[in-house]
């Protein structure tokens, strides 16, 4: 604030210069063993006092000994805060027990927060980091592929409140992110295809190449092939970094990401959050392909291509709704931060790879009402292909 000490008070506007940039950059390293090398990183990115390692009981259980050595081996102090698994948990308590735990252990502002598990993880533990003293580093080590090709690449943290999914959190991207692909293979197949909805997302949105390669390599990825695995996790961090860097704060083309997001998070809704993130983004996509192809901006068949590649991986394909739940998913869609006007938007492809803006160079689509209810019940005008 410029302030002069000469003028009277008698009401002023001051300007307050625009802060310097939240993040100058983050790397995120995708390598097989990487795990161990937490504490290296963290020495390098996110020098501090003491370490926070933030993990559900079942991740601390399976790496939490790996990620405290590795930031023993680099002399760093550090302990490990445990909370519940589930999305259930990503709630304002869990943010205030750990912030309560932290603050009762004496760790001060030059502490840095390690996010150590799947998505709810990186979500509750990052939000603990925005938040706690004002704002702390974190470093994110997604374990589940969702949250590899998903969460942890961003900087978006928050929680859940009855009104909704992620409607209380910040912005605040990490100091640095570590994946090791070796980490995924004791993880659940569901969990391995909830994550792999993403990646096929991403060859959807982006890359024709990409889309084709998941399709012709189902076999290693859902083997969890470290191989195959290393190079999904490479190519679709690559793609969303992309993105990100272009649209930091989520005002314009960033909004692509959020293609099959739209029902998808109106499909959790419905479930009561019981279906997995990918599974109900798998729906999305085919569900957002045709209402895409009804009202003419998807190519024709784009729909009946996606289905086949997510039927390879067992996820869902349609959204599978009657004619009640159609509408109440409807109303799940307007109460999405991407809504306006009390309807619906989302993104929509134009083909295989890539996303088509509306008239206006918007990056989501309006879409009228009884279009989206028709698709979602399979109405023959949302999914005649060709
Ligand atoms: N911030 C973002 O940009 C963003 C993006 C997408 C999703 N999300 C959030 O991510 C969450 C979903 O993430 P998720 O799918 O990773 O779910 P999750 O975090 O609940 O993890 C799924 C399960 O796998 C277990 N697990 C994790 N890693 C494991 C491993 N290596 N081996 C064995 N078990 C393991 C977990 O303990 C949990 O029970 C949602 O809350 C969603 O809102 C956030
Ligand atoms: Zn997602």
């Amino acid at each position: 604030v410029n302030s002069n000490q000469d003028q009277p008070d008698d009401g002023a506007v001051l300007r307050v210069a625009p802060p310097a940039q939240r993040s100058a950059g983050y790397d995120v390293i995708v390598r097989a063993g990487s795990l161990n090398a937490i504490g290296t990183v963290a020495a390098v990115v996110a020098p501090a006092d003491r370490y926070a390692v933030l993990a559900p009981a079942s991740v601390a259980a399976l790496y939490g000994n790996a990620a405290l050595g590795s930031l023993a081996e680099a002399g760093l102090g550090a302990e490990l805060f445990t909370f519940a698994d589930g999305e259930q948990q990503k709630t304002r308590q869990t943010w205030a027990e750990l912030t309560d735990a932290m603050l009762e252990r004496r760790l001060g502002r030059d502490s840095c927060i390690i996010a150590l598990g799947g998505g709810v993880a990186g979500d509750i533990a990052g939000f603990v980091a925005a938040t706690y003293m004002r704002g702390v580093p974190v470093l994110q080590v997604p374990t589940t592929l969702l949250a590899m090709l998903d969460a942890a690449v961003g900087g978006k943290t928050g929680i859940d409140t009855a009104a909704g999914k992620n409607l209380v959190g910040a912005f605040h991207p990490p100091a640095a992110v570590i994946m090791d692909p070796l980490v995924l293979r004791t993880l659940p197949v569901e969990e391995l295809r909830s994550g792999v909805a993403e990646a096929i997302k991403h060859g959807a949105i982006l890359d024709l190449a990409y889309f084709r390669w998941i399709e012709a390599n189902a076999d290693a990825i859902l083997a969890a092939d470290p191989a195959a695995l290393q190079r999904l996790v490479a190519r679709s961090v690559g793609l969303k970094a992309r993105i990100v860097a272009e649209d930091p704060f989520e005002e314009g083309i960033r909004a692509i990401l959020n293609f099959g997001h739209t029902v998808g998070h109106a499909l959790e809704r419905e479930s009561g959050y019981s279906m997995r993130h990918g599974y109900a983004v798998a729906a999305g996509m085919a569900a957002e392909a045709g209402i895409g192809e009804a009202v003419g901006v998807t190519e024709r068949g784009t729909a009946a291509q996606l289905a086949t590649v997510l039927q390879r991986f067992g996820l869902p394909a349609a959204p599978g709704a009657g004619g009640a739940a159609a509408s109440a998913l409807l109303d799940g869609m307007r109460l999405d931060k991407k809504a306006r006007r009390g309807l619906p938007r989302m993104t929509l492809l134009r083909a295989i790879g890539e996303c088509a803006p509306d008239s206006t160079g918007s990056w989501t689509h309006e879409v009228p009402a009884e279009t989206v209810v028709a698709c979602l019940q399979g109405d023959a005008r949302g999914t005649d292909a060709v």
